[in-house]
């Protein structure tokens, strides 16, 4: 029977379990134009916090009752358009259910002779393309400068750390707890790693950072953000790619208190989405797909099993339970 998560109302509480509703609903026969997916694999992904929120963002809020938003890769089970055939391995934004019926333009194929399906939804898919622009396109890595990552270990983070050390730079990545340290410091041979969880996070960073720090990739905002801006060096770049200590479905967000710090140093700060990039998507699969079948890229997941899991697999992400892209096998 095909099964949904739908939201059941906009959360009032942290975290949000009480809004997940499961449901079994038939889907509907294909129509012309449409086709009928069988889903596999599903992606977790911090920014859904601001898809159920009734706030202004980049996207269109879930509605209530709305089966819920998520990216995720199925096989065409039935096809009625004349760009898809039964048995193509499809991605985009499929929602969280086992089964959908949708207009054949919002698929995009790929290739699972090329990869397994799941890494189309991490190293290959919007994660990696996310940590490719947001460190090569944006920060502008150079050989030499010191780099810092936060949230390195995780999806975007642990790709954009791996471009960075392979433009020259010499890399420091920011993470919680010592398991995602000695992954960053022995598998991804980061320059230096800093525990923001150990404590004495302003002395790990001035240590680590003699010569100041010349890019930051910020994926947490908040108080790292706060300290990382009084590191930064004249001409220095901040690449805003997520806030995820502000991300609260509840609460209002804290700006940083030393943005002051982008007059006296000249710095650049710039936030972005992949909707800015929709149109390079190629560029980015064609490096990230040498590098990975190369082996000079390596993408590191967290599988877990079965769409019941997608309420905890949430929290998951925002108490550092996930050691890699957070994905569920459908
Ligand atoms: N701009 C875009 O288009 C775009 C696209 C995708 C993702 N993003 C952003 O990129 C960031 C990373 O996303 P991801 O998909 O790669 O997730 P991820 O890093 O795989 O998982 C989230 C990680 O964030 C860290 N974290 C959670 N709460 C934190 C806090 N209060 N302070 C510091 N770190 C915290 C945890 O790692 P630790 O254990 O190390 O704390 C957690 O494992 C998010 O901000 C996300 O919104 C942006």
């Amino acid at each position: 029977m095909p099964r949904q998560i739908r939201m059941s109302q906009f959360p009032e509480a942290r975290p949000p379990r009480e809004v997940w509703q499961f449901n079994e609903d038939g889907v509907s026969e294909p129509r012309d134009g449409e086709v009928s997916v069988r889903i596999d694999w599903l992606s977790v992904d911090p920014g859904m916090s601001g898809w159920i929120t009734d706030k202004p963002n980049y996207m269109r809020p879930v509605q209530p009752g709305e089966v819920m938003r998520a990216f995720e890769v199925g096989e065409v089970v039935e096809s009625r358009s004349p760009h898809f055939d039964r048995g193509d391995w499809v991605t985009g934004f499929l929602g969280l259910q086992t089964h959908g019926v949708y207009r054949d333009r919002l698929l995009r194929k790929i290739d699972p002779q090329l990869a397994p399906p799941q890494i189309f939804l991490s190293g290959l898919g919007m994660t990696g393309y996310t940590a490719y622009f947001g460190m090569i396109d944006i920060g502008r890595p150079a050989s030499g400068e010191t780099i810092v990552v936060s949230a390195a270990s995780g999806a975007v983070g642990s790709v954009a750390v791996q471009l960075a050390k392979q433009a020259g730079g010499r890399v420091i990545g920011i993470a919680g707890g010592e398991e995602k340290c000695s992954y960053l410091r022995d598998v991804l041979q980061l320059d230096g790693v800093i525990d923001y969880k150990s404590g004495q996070l302003a002395d790990q960073v001035e240590a680590l950072t003699p010569d100041g720090v010349d890019l930051y990739y910020d994926n947490v905002g908040g108080d790292i953000l706060d300290l990382l801006l009084t590191r930064m060096n004249y001409k220095g770049r901040i690449v805003v790619c997520g806030a995820i200590s502000q991300y609260s479905e509840t609460t209002p967000t804290k700006g940083p208190q030393n943005l002051l710090r982008l007059v006296t140093h000249s710095l650049a700060m710039r936030g972005f989405t992949m909707k800015d990039y929709i149109s390079r998507i190629p560029e980015a699969v064609d490096v990230l797909s040498r590098g990975w079948e190369e082996g000079s890229l390596v993408f590191r997941e967290h599988i877990l099993d079965g769409l019941d899991n997608f309420p905890e697999a949430y929290e998951m992400l925002f108490d550092g339970r996930n050691n890699g892209k957070l994905l569920i096998k459908v």
